[in-house]
């Protein structure tokens, strides 16, 4: 007579943006072992439909299990909050393992709680530095990577960066990047939306524009730079600027909003959900951005990409990748965008291990590593 194998109990957590699409799929391989129960916990620290909700339906995700409704607020305030109520589910739910994506507060905040209650927790994007504590995301990866059990590694700078913060090769995996998973999924379905012909730039050439980082919106100066960056490429291209909450509230306190409000060429939105702004970016002839993920995207696809900051914690995208990091200097990415639109820019090609799989490879993992225990 077999033995039966005592059912596993997984947490994934997803907070923010960014999470989602690292999440469903995991979501998706974990369902191919019926010896795990797998749940997903939603901190709320992004509420917004359209920077949370979308993303599920988009994603094709189930709603979470839990939903612990923090909300914004200050980075201690934030972090804190999420301890408190998630301390409360790993007390009720034990899980076995509570896996944590990316470098976001709920991240951090949710790695803390298991540590303290012994429950492993596994990291994945693990190793990512951008060397700059200034960024609040720099403090969130160091501390989580420095108090995971398992740390799953997208690029070989990862691996570097762990070994020299003296983490053993025993908890380290270098399994690739989950979040092209996500793109080599729902690519297709992407292609499908009619969001081009929607917003006017079917058939036409464009640029397509996502920027929240404090360094670039929360001082007044860069700001507004980078919106006169804007206005000059949008008097030969279109610029569709999809607006994140944060950059919208610090346009309107730095009264910036007449830069843009007479110029039809550049097309402001509400943030867009994972199909539509895959589908804009697949035919962009470059993007400017200060996200994480849309520089790896951009890799992927074979887009330039112009990262407005003075370093990236994801090295590949530049060495092998179609991405430039432009530092503050916008009068220079204005000038470079039009070799951009003229097609001379470095091509790149797609890193190690991006190739759909990376969360079999760690489902597989985790799941070998919970049977051991
Ligand atoms: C967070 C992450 C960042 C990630 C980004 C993606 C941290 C430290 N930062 O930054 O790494 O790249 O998400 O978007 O975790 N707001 C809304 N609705 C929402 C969410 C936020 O209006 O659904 C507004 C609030 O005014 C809030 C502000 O946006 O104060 C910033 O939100 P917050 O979650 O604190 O940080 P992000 O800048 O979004």
């Amino acid at each position: 007579m077999s033995k039966a194998i005592p059912s596993r109990r997984v947490i994934s957590v997803v907070g923010a943006r960014p999470n989602f699409m690292k999440v469903a799929p995991l979501h998706k391989a974990f369902q191919k072992y019926p010896s795990i129960v797998h749940r997903i916990v939603h901190t709320g620290q992004h509420y917004d439909a359209n920077m949370s909700k979308i993303f599920f339906d988009d994603l094709e995700l189930p709603h979470p299990d839990v939903y612990l409704g923090i909300g914004s607020g200050s980075h201690a305030v934030q972090t804190a909050k999420i301890m408190v109520e998630f301390e409360k589910i790993v007390l009720a739910e034990k899980p076995d393992m509570v896996v944590v994506v990316g470098d976001v507060n709920s991240t951090v905040a949710c790695s803390l709680v298991c540590s303290k209650l012994l429950i492993p927790v596994a990291h994945v994007e693990a190793g990512l530095r951008s060397f700059d504590r200034a960024m609040p995301e720099e403090i969130n990866r160091i501390i989580t990577d420095s108090i995971a059990d398992l740390l799953f590694v997208s690029e070989r700078s990862g691996l570097s960066n762990l070994r020299t913060e003296g983490i053993p090769d025993s908890k380290i995996f270098f399994v690739g990047n989950v979040m092209i998973d996500s793109l080599i999924d729902f690519k297709d379905k992407a292609g499908r939306s009619t969001i081009r012909k929607t917003i006017g730039v079917e058939g036409k050439q464009y640029a397509i524009v996502t920027l929240h980082r404090p360094s670039n919106v929360d001082v007044r100066e860069n700001l507004a730079s980078i919106l006169t960056m804007l206005e000059k490429i949008s008097k030969r291209h279109a610029v569709i600027f999809p607006v994140h909450p944060r950059t919208r509230k610090m346009i309107g306190e730095f009264k910036l909003v007449e830069k843009l409000r007479l110029n039809t060429n550049i097309i402001l939105c509400d943030p867009l959900g994972y199909l539509d702004f895959l589908c804009l970016l697949e035919s962009a002839s470059l993007a400017i951005t200060d996200s994480g993920g849309i520089q790896e995207e951009s890799t992927y696809l074979g887009i330039p990409c112009f990262t407005m900051r003075e370093n990236t914690e994801r090295p590949v995208t530049v060495s092998e990748g179609t991405n430039t990091l432009m530092g503050f200097d916008y009068e220079k990415s204005a000038i470079e965008a039009e070799a951009a639109f003229q097609g001379k820019h470095k091509k790149g090609h797609i890193p190690e291990f991006w190739d759909g799989k990376t969360a079999e490879r760690i489902v597989k993992i985790i799941e070998e590593k919970l049977l051991l225990n």
